[in-house]
């Protein structure tokens, strides 16, 4: 566990770093200690994301507070000898000299008076997510313990409620809300499910909370659980998130051990258990629906709705679904109450959001900050500005997200704004990109991930997807047809107001936002003297539709 007062080397441990070789950078550590007589009074910790990501392997190091990066084997023994030996900032690695929630939280709003500390994030990086003592030291199963001692389910449901707490998955439906639709249907056994799929693009947020701070989502659980009068959860997880399933199958061990998990929970005579179910990586299996066909052993496509998971779920039975980030915010919620949840944020979403900074900036990597921080502050305040060139476009929120120009650079990241301007929030995902990328380009390849991802139960996706792909392909060979723009619109509308399930319904948002903003540049792609065969768009357009 962190400890400002005592020598420290707390090692990210996260899938990320795992392949730049932190296990090795750890081994090493402990040798070069021991080999200097050090392994008294300096602790190597494990810990999960401390947050940069694509800068190797990351150690935050007490006393001091530095935070190094790209570290190697071949650093180690020069690194122990500076920091340790000579008492010395080791310059040739030193990425900041503050650790990320110094750098980042407290700084931003720091600006603005208040200071705040993570929520979501407040463990990551900070304690061993391999050990449940250090969670229980950090608090941790205090706020199940109060749950399940001293309150009824409905007073957490409206604690939920009263903290305007939204899902965090992408949809941002009230999770007071589905919780109560969840306890209000009385049909017995009830499933939890925690959404851990992480299909979007570029989002890896929730992996990276599973990773560093694992029984947080397991005391979730067990609260939502107790809340609409389940018995069982159920953490659907893709199974290429080798490290998140091994932290959670440890910690679902050390809670059953500890009787946090299993029958009778703290004497209250509530039982609760959790499993995890593996996914095979689908993107529509994030779905809720599709999560649930496949949880079934059937084909990973999505159902009709109503009826809502509420009512009829996993097994035809009231399930209640959410995604890890939202999960991951109960705990303090309960134990510091919806009042002080709603101080973070803007007045329609309360709270914080972790996103996942990507692309052409300085400093990628994973941050949590209060709702309502627009993006130029999340570009030039914590990712360390663009990396080369000028600032041209984002993405908000995975492949399925809008395309923002710099119009948007001011508008505050929260439902309420967004919402005005037909955009939405999305999965966590913030793809910065400069002026060297061309739109159509982008868009060629957005098109093509959802050629590969779209289920084929419907032909509205799967051939529209197929359409939009190999237009925006033309445009970018600067071949597009003379009316592409709007026949590129044309098939978005149809995706958006006939395609069976969000999924091809929700590729109309990159495809009418970059329309939106960058017609110009798209219109520059078209070849106006390239017609079509058959129809043209005038003929199309006498073309009587019946309804
Ligand atoms: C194509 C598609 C993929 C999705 N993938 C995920 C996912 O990976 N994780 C997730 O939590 N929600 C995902 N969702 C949203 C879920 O359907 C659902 O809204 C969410 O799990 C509800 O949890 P929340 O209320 O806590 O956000 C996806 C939705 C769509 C349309």
């Amino acid at each position: 566990m962190i400890d400002k007062n005592i020598a420290q080397i707390l090692v990210g441990i996260d899938s990320n770093t795992v392949l730049s070789g932190a296990r090795k950078v750890k081994t090493k550590l402990i040798t070069e200690l021991n080999h200097q007589g050090l392994s008294e009074e300096v602790k190597v910790i494990e810990t999960g994301s401390i947050g940069p990501t694509n800068q190797g392997v990351i150690l935050g190091v007490f006393p001091g507070g530095e935070l190094y990066a790209n570290i190697t084997e071949d650093d180690v023994e020069e690194f122990v000898q500076e920091k340790f030996v000579k008492g010395r900032i080791y310059q040739k690695r030193l990425l900041s000299e503050t650790l990320p929630e110094e750098l980042r939280l407290l700084e931003y709003d720091s600006r603005r008076t208040q200071q705040y500390g993570r929520i979501v994030l407040d463990n990551c990086g900070r304690i061993s997510p391999d050990d449940i003592n250090e969670y229980i030291g950090v608090g941790g199963y205090e706020a199940m313990g109060f749950v399940l001692l001293q309150k009824s389910p409905e007073e957490i449901i409206d604690i939920i409620k009263d903290s305007g707490l939204r899902g965090r998955g992408g949809a941002g439906f009230p999770t007071g809300l589905k919780w109560s639709f969840t306890f209000e249907t009385k049909k017995f056994p009830k499933y939890v499910i925690c959404n851990a799929d992480e299909g979007e693009p570029g989002t890896f947020k929730d992996r990276l909370i599973m990773e560093g701070d694992p029984h947080k989502i397991i005391e979730a659980m067990v609260i939502a659980g107790y809340a609409v009068e389940a018995e069982l959860g159920y953490i659907y997880v893709r199974g290429e998130y080798n490290l998140s399933i091994e932290r959670l199958q440890n910690a679902i061990k050390q809670a059953k051990e500890m009787g946090l998990l299993g029958k009778n929970i703290f004497g209250s005579g509530f039982n609760f258990n959790i499993q995890i179910k593996i996914g095979a990586g689908s993107y529509v299996c994030g779905e809720e629906t599709a999560l649930l066909s496949s949880m079934e052993g059937y084909r990973g496509e999505p159902r009709l709705k109503p009826p809502y998971p509420a009512q009829q779920g996993f097994l035809q039975q009231p399930t209640l679904i959410n995604n890890v980030e939202t999960l991951a915010n109960i705990p303090s919620i309960i134990l510091n109450g919806s009042e002080w949840f709603r101080r973070f944020g803007t007045e329609s979403t309360s709270g914080t959001k972790v996103y996942t900074v990507l692309g052409h900036v300085n400093r990628p990597g994973l941050i949590e900050v209060p709702m309502g921080i627009t993006l130029r502050e999340i570009i030039y305040d914590y990712a360390g500005g663009i990396s080369s060139g000028k600032f041209k476009m984002a993405q908000i929120g995975g492949t399925a997200g809008d395309v923002f120009s710099e119009r948007l650079l001011d508008i505050p990241l929260e439902y309420r704004s967004l919402q005005e301007l037909g955009h939405n929030l999305g999965s966590g995902a913030l793809l910065i990109m400069n002026d060297s990328v061309s739109v159509s380009d982008f868009l060629t390849s957005c098109m093509k991930f959802f050629v590969h991802e779209s289920c084929g139960r419907c032909s509205v996706c799967r051939i529209g997807t197929k359409h939009l792909y190999e237009a925006f392909k033309r445009l970018n060979e600067k071949e597009g047809y003379f009316d592409e723009l709007e026949n590129i619109q044309d098939i978005a509308n149809i995706l958006k107001l006939t395609a069976f399930c969000p999924l091809g319904q929700s590729v109309a948002q990159p495809v009418l936002s970059a329309l939106k903003y960058f017609g110009d540049e798209l219109s520059e792609g078209v070849n106006i003297d390239k017609k079509r065969k058959f129809p043209t768009r005038e003929q199309k357009e006498k073309v009587v539709y019946y309804s």
